[in-house]
């Protein structure tokens, strides 16, 4: 039976080492992390989030805002919005809740933020700077997968991971970040001959499918490592993109939907963010 892995007390533990950072930064240079959060519209999931955000920000003893714009807000709007908080010296971190509605154009959203304050490291230049490998925002799923890997003492230096899911937002940096430490990494998705085979190849599996119970227990290896990025509402409660009562059998570390990767993700926003402070007030030094 797996070491079920604890994302709850990992992410407490990382909040509170964000929260003694804070201190500090604020003591030696008057510079305190600043969080924008803008939603747009009511969507009862994002609207579960961004109170999320703002309640992690307040725990860490960061600056946060919250702009709640109308559904039918104009792109205009948004963007002068986005623009004076590009400007404002308190903020160093904005994140637009996504998805945004359909008459906004959510990769012109992304292009518009100043990626100096791209704290979810989505824009072009935040991403390329994954690629190569020297980068300050990680983007907060994969980041908080990685900062679970090694609380659990899990070295992916040669092992074989298999990620499943491609996205920008999970797969790719995910698949990214592996490769950084030293993974053969293979990315699966919907089109993907024989994903079970590979699967079972997995010393390390991630499960970033969007299905729940994908993966099941024929698909692991006997030892192997699965994190389950998916979260899925169901009649029996919350579950994952993975079996979990009968793969937790099988592998040496799980994760659980809830309690897994979830805890991780607005933590590491958080910890993004206090770079992007850091990285301010080392500026307005040299300035
Ligand atoms: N919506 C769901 N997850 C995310 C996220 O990580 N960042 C943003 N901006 N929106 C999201």
């Amino acid at each position: 039976m797996a070491t079920i892995i604890n994302g709850k007390e990992v992410s407490a533990t990382l909040r509170e080492r964000i929260r003694t950072e804070t201190e500090r930064l604020v003591r030696e240079t008057g510079v305190r992390p600043g969080l924008a959060v803008i939603l747009v519209g009511e969507d009862p999931a994002s609207q579960v989030y961004v109170k999320n955000k703002k309640k992690g920000c307040d725990q860490v003893g960061f600056l946060s805002r919250e702009y709640l714009l109308p559904e039918n807000a104009t792109q205009e709007e948004l963007f002068s919005l986005i623009d004076a908080l590009n400007a404002d010296p308190e903020i160093h971190g904005i994140l637009v809740q996504l998805p945004v509605p359909r008459h906004i154009d959510g990769a012109e959203v992304i292009r518009r933020i100043d990626p100096k304050k791209d704290v979810d490291a989505f824009s072009a230049e935040n991403v390329g700077k994954i690629m190569i490998g020297d980068f300050d925002f990680v983007p907060c799923t994969p980041a908080g997968i990685m900062e679970l890997l090694e609380a659990y003492g899990i070295d992916p230096a040669g092992k074989r991971a298999v990620v499943i899911g491609r996205s920008n937002i999970v797969g790719k940096p995910m698949a990214m970040l592996l490769l950084h430490k030293n993974a053969t990494v293979t990315v699966c998705h919907s089109r993907t001959v024989g994903l079970a085979e590979i699967c079972r190849e997995a010393d390390l599996l991630v499960a970033a499918v969007g299905k729940p119970h994908f993966v099941t227990e024929d698909m692991v290896k006997e030892g192997a490592v699965v994190i389950d990025v998916g979260i899925h509402r169901t009649e029996n409660g919350l579950c994952g993109d993975v079996d979990f009562d009968r793969v937790k059998e099988k592998a040496s570390f799980i994760t659980p939907v809830p309690g897994g990767v979830g805890p991780m993700t607005i933590t590491l926003l958080l910890k993004n963010t206090l770079t992007a402070a850091k990285n301010a007030a080392e500026k307005g030094k040299r300035a």
